[in-house]
């Protein structure tokens, strides 16, 4: 177990004081308008020992990018007060906090029922959506570029140590990075080149950002998702991703997140040490963690971060047999610090669809 504990240094100069990170995990603490309460300080309270690197649930970084009910914003200066409290008790052991920023584009149902409006790459006909989206005109494309840029002056004035941009699960980054929901012809689409110009126009606003603004080491990082299937078609897969892989390699971002633990040693290829990698190895236990370093230099964990606050701890105090597996009620739930609405979210069979069917330790 003895390499989970070791400290390892990212190319900002960062160091984590172990390869464990907690993924992010949107925790509905926070208030209708993205202020974080008292539920989400509590929430990371709790697992300030879970991990070196602990990375926030995703954060809008625009009025119109909000897909989730009750989860933190990031997108106005009125943030950061909450924002400051967050990343002070995250980093209260000596660990590290990173915020991660989002914009969800297309499938921004919060937003739209605040707003009444939706955008996207292009006008596709989302058939899971109860909406018609608004394709984003260039000059918006731009102003979103801005947004990630601003949420990082927030992110560097509350007191994070780094941001990860959200590229993977759906949202705006991926669909222009998708064949499937980006359709232009312009800068931005028409071929992998140009779908890739969103997420590397957001590293290079980001990365422009930190130089000016962050007068210390500063993480960034971003998040990909390994491919993207439909019915009957394909957003991308796995051979655009490595491309995607080998650019953001060339950028001195300080890691490259995934969301699970395929691909693994194709990606550790790709990347040639030029960047760290974090796999996702669903992990449930120090053993299946220690596994996914066989390509990664870290791992990441969400849900067992929820079921063993103490999961990195009890890892470096040789205290595995001690895990805590599952949760067994809602008591045990807000035992361990879980706001509310996390706990209706993750008991709902249609709330949380990522969590893989039969993966669901939340009895
Ligand atoms: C309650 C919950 C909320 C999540 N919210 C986010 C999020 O805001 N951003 C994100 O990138 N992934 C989110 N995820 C996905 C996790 O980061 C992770 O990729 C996924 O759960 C697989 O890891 P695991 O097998 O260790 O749980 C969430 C997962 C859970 C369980």
């Amino acid at each position: 177990m003895n390499i989970l504990n070791e400290p390892i240094q990212l190319k900002s100069g960062v160091i984590i004081p172990n390869r464990i990170v907690m993924a992010p995990m949107t925790s509905k603490g926070s208030s209708w308008d993205g202020i974080i309460e008292e539920e989400d300080l509590k929430f990371y309270q709790k697992r300030n020992q879970v991990a070196g690197l602990i990375i926030t649930g995703a954060t809008a970084v625009s009025e119109l990018g909000e897909n989730f009910s009750y989860q933190m914003s990031i997108y106005d200066d009125r943030f950061i007060p909450g924002l400051s409290k967050l990343a002070k008790l995250i980093k209260g052991n000596g660990n590290k906090a990173v915020v991660q920023l989002y914009h969800s584009g297309a499938n921004s149902k919060v937003s739209y029922q605040k707003h009444g409006k939706v955008v996207a790459p292009c006008l596709v006909d989302f058939p899971h959506l109860p909406y018609i989206v608004s394709e984003l005109t260039d000059e918006e494309i731009w102003s979103i570029i801005k947004d990630f840029g601003q949420a990082t002056i927030r992110a560097i004035k509350a007191g994070f140590d780094g941001v990860e941009i959200h590229g993977a699960y759906s949202h705006l980054i991926q669909q222009f990075f998708s064949t499937y929901s980006n359709k232009r012809v312009d800068y931005w689409g028409g071929t992998l080149e140009k779908r890739m110009n969103f997420a590397l126009e957001i590293v290079k606003e980001v990365q422009n950002t930190v130089e000016k603004y962050a007068q210390r080491d500063f993480i960034i990082g971003f998040r990909i998702m390994e491919e993207e299937f439909h019915w009957g078609s394909t957003g991308y897969d796995f051979q655009d991703t490595l491309k995607l892989i080998d650019r953001l390699s060339d950028t001195n971002i300080d890691y490259i997140h995934g969301t699970t633990n395929r691909y693994g040693k194709l990606f550790k290829e790709v990347i040639e040490g030029r960047t760290a990698l974090i796999i996702v190895p669903h992990a449930s236990s120090a053993e299946d963690a220690l596994k996914g370093l066989e390509y990664g230099d870290m791992i990441s964990i969400a849900r067992a971060a929820l079921i063993e606050p103490y999961f990195a701890q009890k890892i470096r105090e040789g205290k595995v047999a001690d895990m805590a597996t599952e949760i067994t009620s809602t008591e045990m739930a807000n035992s361990l610090g879980f706001p509310s609405k996390l706990t209706k979210w993750m008991l709902d069979p249609m709330g949380l669809s990522i969590v893989p069917k039969g993966m669901n330790y939340f009895k």
